[in-house]
């Protein structure tokens, strides 16, 4: 900077200073002008942006990964270079330094000109800094997996590991099926009458919340056990919240809400197909009670081949007759092989229609486009296995 320049400067610095700007009210007046507009800004975002809510913490849950806010991800990212012993010089010394460099920029850039270019010190340094932090934060959103509930389970099956998980921890107190009732064999309840949790009166009137802390504290002076692993029960957080799903499965506004995507609807007289119409039905409204290691009445329907020949009143399902016992069941009859199936809520009438047209054309594993003939042939199969095994 040469004298001639030096001089400018000085006296556009004496123009300013002799026109003179009050601290209060001029500068008090503008600062009071940014301070209100990032309050109004704050307000907004927190009313119509919020902040995302995450599950609750959990101790036991070894499967989360903890991480920072977006704008900390470059110093948590910095960590991975240095791991256990020296993981100080991530922690300490490196953004100590960086501090430091901030610190002192002013004493080493002394220039008068406030331009960028003109101050290649300050720019440089400055520039190499908030390059590093960008590209840090970068690396560290692309290195790091997504947390373990982000990855997630389809909705189908959340509501088959809870049934599993009800089934090994609560059905023996509330029924396979939530229908409740008096408490047979369980000590301490033995004769206790338990209210249904799948009737609409529980279930339209508490939220998965409730559900949830209901199962994870118990209700100690009831009788109902904690079962969060903080509380010294088994499960973690996330298996809690599959029985809560399994459990909200059977509000009939969820189900229909669910069903009418997963379960395509029939057209008129159209025939089902057993893997698309009827199964899904079976597995969640019968696998409960009717599945390996869980098999009432020796009836299994987890595939196709034991849904057309187990039981102890085997065949349940007869092709083409609709007096088969599975058929006369799910219209809630009670015959010689049992009561009404399920034995709690009746299927809907869409269900019933599509296990009752299937079982009408033949029951067969794959839908048949030549209804009469595939009937016979089914009949001839369903013959030979009624021959008694050696
Ligand atoms: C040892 C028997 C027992 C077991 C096992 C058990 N409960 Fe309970 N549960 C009870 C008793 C007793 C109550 C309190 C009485 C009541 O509310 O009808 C209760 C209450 C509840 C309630 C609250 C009912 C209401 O009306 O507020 C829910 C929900 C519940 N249990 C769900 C579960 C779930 C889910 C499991 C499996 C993780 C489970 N229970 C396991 C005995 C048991
Ligand atoms: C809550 C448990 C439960 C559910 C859910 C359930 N069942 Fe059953 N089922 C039983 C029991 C228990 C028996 C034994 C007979 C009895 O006690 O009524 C049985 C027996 C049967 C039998 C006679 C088996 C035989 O050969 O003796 C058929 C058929 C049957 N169920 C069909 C169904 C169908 C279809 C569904 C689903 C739409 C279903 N069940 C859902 C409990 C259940």
């Amino acid at each position: 900077m040469n004298d001639h320049e030096k001089q400018i400067i000085q006296k556009r610095y004496q123009e300013e200073k002799a026109r003179g700007v009050k601290f209060f009210p001029d500068i008090v007046y503008k600062d009071a002008i940014v301070a209100f507009s990032l309050f109004i800004l704050l307000v907004g975002l927190a009313t119509f942006v919020g902040v995302p809510q995450e599950p609750p913490a959990d101790p036991n849950d070894t499967s989360y990964i903890p991480r920072p806010e977006w704008y900390f991800l470059f110093l948590f990212e910095m960590l991975k270079f240095f791991p256990g012993q020296i993981e100080f010089i991530g922690t300490a010394i490196i953004p100590g330094i960086a501090i430091l460099l901030l610190l002192l920029l002013p004493f080493f850039d002394r220039s008068i000109k406030r331009h960028p270019r003109n101050r290649p010190v300050a720019t440089i340094t400055m520039s190499v800094i908030v390059a590093g932090m960008v590209l840090l934060t970068i690396r560290a959103v692309i290195t790091t997996p997504p947390q373990a509930e982000a990855v997630g389970l389809s909705y189908q099956e959340q509501v088959a590991a809870g049934q599993e998980l009800y089934g090994e921890y609560c059905a023996e107190c509330h029924g396979e099926e939530g229908e409740g009732g008096v408490v047979e064999g369980v000590e301490g309840l033995e004769g206790t009458y338990l209210e249904a949790i799948n009737s609409e009166d529980y279930l339209y009137t508490r939220t998965d919340e409730t559900t949830f802390l209901v199962i994870e504290y118990g209700q100690p002076n009831l009788g109902m056990p904690a079962f969060g692993l903080a509380y010294g029960g088994e499960l973690t957080n996330q298996q809690i919240n599959a029985i809560v799903t399994f459990v909200r499965s059977w509000d009939d506004r969820i189900v229909i809400e669910e069903e009418a995507g997963a379960v395509p609807t029939l057209a008129e007289g159209e025939i089902p197909d057993y893997e698309t119409h009827v199964y899904p039905i079976f597995r969640r409204r019968c696998l409960s009670c009717h599945r390996e290691g869980k098999e009432k009445g020796n009836y299994i329907m987890s595939s196709y081949e034991s849904v057309m020949t187990s039981g102890d009143h085997a065949p349940n399902v007869i092709g083409g007759d609709l007096n088969s016992n599975l058929i006369r069941m799910i219209n809630r009859e009670e015959i010689e092989a049992g009561g009404p199936m399920p034995p709690t809520r009746p299927l809907r009438p869409e269900e019933i229609d599509i296990i009752t047209r299937w079982v009408e054309a033949g029951a067969l594993p794959v839908r048949a486009e030549a209804g009469l003939e595939a009937t016979e042939s089914v009949t001839g199969t369903l013959e030979a296995t009624e021959t008694p095994a050696p």
